[in-house]
């Protein structure tokens, strides 16, 4: 069989809490299939390039870690990834930063990472490669001779067509998809918007069942809707850490319903939106006050790039005003914690919550969204009240779907699903369960590597890829 080679820039010891989608989905698939995690060490120092790989063993996982200089942390990480694409890709263009200069950074990462990784290379290994960070991987693996077979998933929104269209050097970055074999996005409509980029910018031929052909190379491409270990995680919320937080948490409330939300403190998830529809259900229901009670988890998240210092700032300011306004002195309305909560108690938090508010603005599928489900109990079951433009809307919809930027609609939704019928929850929760099962991690992963390994080996030379 063949080693699994898994090259993410954020990578975390798979026995450890992380927050993040995909640490935390690439956790479960490699604890279960062993393999290599490469990436990036998370450390960064003065001279990186003439750095050895730091290897570690976590379980059936090894981890391979490099580190970054500050010069490459700062263009790569907090330049390119993360002050242009994760804006653009996420719709805001008026949050991206253009600098000219992030682009060799991004450049030069990438190529360090292909460097560093090919001597670790066995011939029949699968390699798997995750994320906005690492686009041109493949391309640069390729340059220096890599034949082995490389996947591509993206674990964020794939923006449409005139909007990826924005970012100086678009064609260059879409043309180096076109080095992997296989491109996986989350949703149809990330597809979609794929193909329609391809076709229109880069004159590109669709071919049979999703490849396209541009650059003299075919590439596949699919929608892979992430999942989470449904099983696993159901048996977490039965586990003592998250009973205990459970019951403390239903003797402390036993007089309100809870609404959760647990987010990265990210400018993508909404949480001044969702704290303004919050206020609007106060003021609009002022007999059901002091029965609700919203508890935020937002764990710190790139703290280095501004905007996310600016919607720290909204968020804390927006709490406190709302506490103040209608805080009575036994009750708060909203619980902010600006921290990660350990996975093991986060079912025990969800399973005491009557409602979960997953209402980013646009995101790429949303875990929390699916954890919220599978830590409910049947019997009686909470409310999921889910953003229509979170990838996980396309698959979860008999949850109560809103607009995150109608306050008014938002907050009659958060009505409606405190008030709602216990066969109603009952209902909806089993439907919803169907498909989270059916559409796991296991399935995520499954499905993208057979995929991968069902893509028709090709010519890889690299002549066409001029990056
Ligand atoms: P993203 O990848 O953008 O952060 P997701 O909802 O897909 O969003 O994934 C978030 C993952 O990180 C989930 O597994 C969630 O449980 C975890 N997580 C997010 N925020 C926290 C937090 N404050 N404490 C603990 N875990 C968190
Ligand atoms: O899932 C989206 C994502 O950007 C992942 O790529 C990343 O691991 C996670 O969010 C957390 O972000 P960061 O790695 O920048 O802390």
């Amino acid at each position: 069989m063949s080693r699994l080679v898994v090259v993410s820039n954020r990578i975390a010891d798979p026995r450890k809490t992380a927050a993040g989608g995909l640490a935390v989905a690439l956790a479960e698939v490699l604890n279960n299939a062993g393999g290599l995690w490469f990436g990036w060490s998370g450390k960064v120092i003065d001279d990186a390039e003439d750095d050895d790989v730091v290897f570690q063993r976590a379980g059936p996982v090894t981890l391979a870690m490099v580190d970054l200089s500050q010069a490459d942390h700062d263009a790569f990480y907090l330049g390119y990834s993360n002050g242009v694409l994760w804006p653009v890709f996420h719709y805001r263009l008026d949050l991206a930063d253009f600098d000219a200069g992030y682009i060799s950074g991004y450049r030069r990462v990438n190529q360090l990472f292909a460097r560093k990784l090919l001597p670790l290379l066995k011939p029949d290994d699968v390699i798997w490669v995750h994320d906005y960070h690492l686009i041109p991987l493949a391309a640069e693996l390729r340059a220096l001779g890599c034949k082995q077979r490389i996947g591509f998933f993206l674990h964020i929104p794939l923006p449409p067509p005139l909007m990826l269209a924005a970012i100086p050097g678009h064609d260059w970055l879409i043309r180096a998809l076109f080095a992997y074999d296989l491109v996986g996005f989350q949703s149809k409509a990330d597809l979609d918007h794929f193909a329609g980029y391809v076709e229109s910018e880069a004159h590109a031929q669709p071919v049979d069942d999703g490849r396209w052909r541009a650059f003299g190379r075919t590439v596949q491409a699919g929608a892979f809707p992430i999942g989470i270990d449904v099983q696993e995680f159901t048996e977490l919320a039965h586990a003592p850490e998250a009973v205990e937080l459970y019951e403390r948490m239903r003797l402390e409330y036993s007089r309100r319903k809870l609404l959760v939300g647990v987010d990265r403190l990210d400018y993508s998830k909404g949480l001044p939106q969702r704290m303004r529809a919050f206020r609007e259900f106060l003021t609009k229901n002022p007999d059901l006050r002091s029965s609700a009670t919203l508890i935020q988890i937002a764990s710190p998240s790139r703290e280095n790039v501004s905007a996310y210092t600016e919607i720290l700032h909204e968020l804390e300011s927006l709490c406190g005003s709302i506490n103040g306004n209608f805080g009575e002195l036994d009750w708060m309305p909203v619980r902010y914690i600006h921290r990660t909560v350990a996975r093991a108690r986060l079912p025990g938090l969800y399973r005491a919550s009557r409602v979960a508010l997953v209402t980013p603005l646009r995101d790429g599928m949303n875990l929390v969204a699916k954890e919220f489900l599978a830590a409910q109990n049947v019997d009686d079951p909470g409310v999921l009240v889910l953003s229509r433009f979170a990838g996980a809307a396309e698959q979860l919809r008999e949850a109560l779907l809103v607009n995150p930027y109608d306050t008014e609609g938002t907050a009659a939704a958060i009505l409606l699903a405190l008030q709602m019928p216990v066969e109603e929850r009952r209902a909806r929760h089993e439907a919803l369960m169907q498909t989270i099962r059916r559409y796991d991690v296991h399935w995520w992963c499954d499905s993208f590597l057979a995929a991968l390994e069902r893509t028709q080996s090709e010519e890889k030379g690299t002549s066409w890829l001029r990056l």
